[in-house]
């Protein structure tokens, strides 16, 4: 697979998220399943893998999702790119350095390495965004971490953040359906060579067609149930974007989730998409949006039609 850069770290152009291996979309399957996915992705191709030390089981206890990664990538670690998160509520701003070592000396050990690729912090806090960026670059002189970025901010914040040290990518929600960081952030990050990392890029399985008013989710630790784009009303009303992807899928002879990853690929050069499955077989089908070339004509016309459609429901920056 084509590569893209996270400012200096190359990864290939379409990531994987792990997150649902531990949590977020129901049941999660066995551990040797989920190595099993993660090794077949990275022999297909992908070389970026998105976890965090909170995903695990009903967002309970910390690492189950980097131990499975760890576990996983232990004998290619040098060929691929770990990206994992943390946490930093209720952390006084005195002890920022301190906290954020003693959270990644925990993930280096789950993750069974002794760099992270990239190191973001998950959601601000109190803490002041300056002293997160000192102490990152801290632990990048360190060799500890290759890159550090940020999730779930905004412009002005990744502004001062990177006025201190520079970030290697953000990671913010951004799918055809939750477009906010296309009005300053993802300039800003193509103006300061920073790459864009778009989570939930196929709006939470909404962009695959395969979700129904039928459709039903599970009842234990299942996102779906709160995405505002899959409550019955809004599933109704988004129909026409559904059919949008579909129409282009079939005459790309894609799928509806490829076209989803293919138009923010097309879109912008800094954007790197990890879309998140626990099924092996659609893991693989969203690595090969990479394949599917969109051309110029065909872009325009798929931005132009998804530009005159309403969303119904609406995530942004402040949600969950
Ligand atoms: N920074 C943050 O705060 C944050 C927040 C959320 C997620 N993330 C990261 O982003 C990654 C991706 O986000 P996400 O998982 O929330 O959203 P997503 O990739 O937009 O969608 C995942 C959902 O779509 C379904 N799906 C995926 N590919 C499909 C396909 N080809 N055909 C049919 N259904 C498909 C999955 O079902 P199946 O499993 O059944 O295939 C799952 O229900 C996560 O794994 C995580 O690493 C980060």
């Amino acid at each position: 697979m084509k590569t893209r850069k996270l400012r200096d770290i190359a990864v290939s152009e379409v990531g994987m998220g792990c997150m649902a291996f531990s949590h977020g979309y129901g049941r999660i399957p066995s551990e040797t399943y989920s190595i099993e996915a993660i090794r077949n992705a990275y022999a297909h191709g992908c070389t970026f893998f998105d976890t965090a030390e909170v995903y695990s089981p009903n967002l309970a206890g910390i690492g189950h999702n980097e131990r499975i990664v760890g576990k996983a990538l232990e004998d290619v670690r040098d060929k691929v790119v770990i990206a994992t998160k943390l946490m930093l509520h209720g952390t006084h701003p005195g002890d920022v350095y301190p906290t954020i070592r003693s959270h990644l000396e925990g993930s280096l050990s789950r993750l069974r390495t002794d760099r992270v690729d990239l190191y973001y912090l998950h959601r601000m806090s109190g803490v002041p965004v300056e002293k997160v960026a000192e102490s990152m670059g801290r632990l990048m002189e360190e060799g500890l971490i290759r890159g550090w970025g940020l999730s779930q901010v905004d412009v002005d914040v990744i502004d001062r953040a990177q006025r201190v040290v520079p970030l290697s990518a953000i990671q913010n929600i951004y799918s055809m359906v939750e477009r906010d960081s296309e009005k300053k952030i993802i300039p800003y990050c193509m103006e300061h060579n920073i790459g864009f990392v778009p989570f939930s890029p196929i709006a939470s399985g909404l962009l695959s067609g395969k979700i129904t008013p039928q459709t039903q989710f599970e009842q234990n630790d299942d996102v779906r149930n709160w995405v505002p784009q899959l409550s019955r009303a809004n599933l109704a009303g988004n129909q026409p974007i559904v059919a949008l992807v579909k129409a282009f899928a079939e005459k790309k002879n894609a799928t509806p989730a490829q076209i989803s990853l293919a138009w923010m690929l097309h879109k912008y050069p800094n954007v790197v998409p990890i879309p998140g499955s626990k099924n092996k077989e659609r893991i693989v089908e969203n690595l090969d949006a990479a394949k599917v070339e969109l051309t110029d004509e065909e872009f325009t016309e798929l931005e132009k039609s998804l530009d005159g459609l309403k969303v119904y429901g609406h995530r942004g920056l402040g949600g969950f």
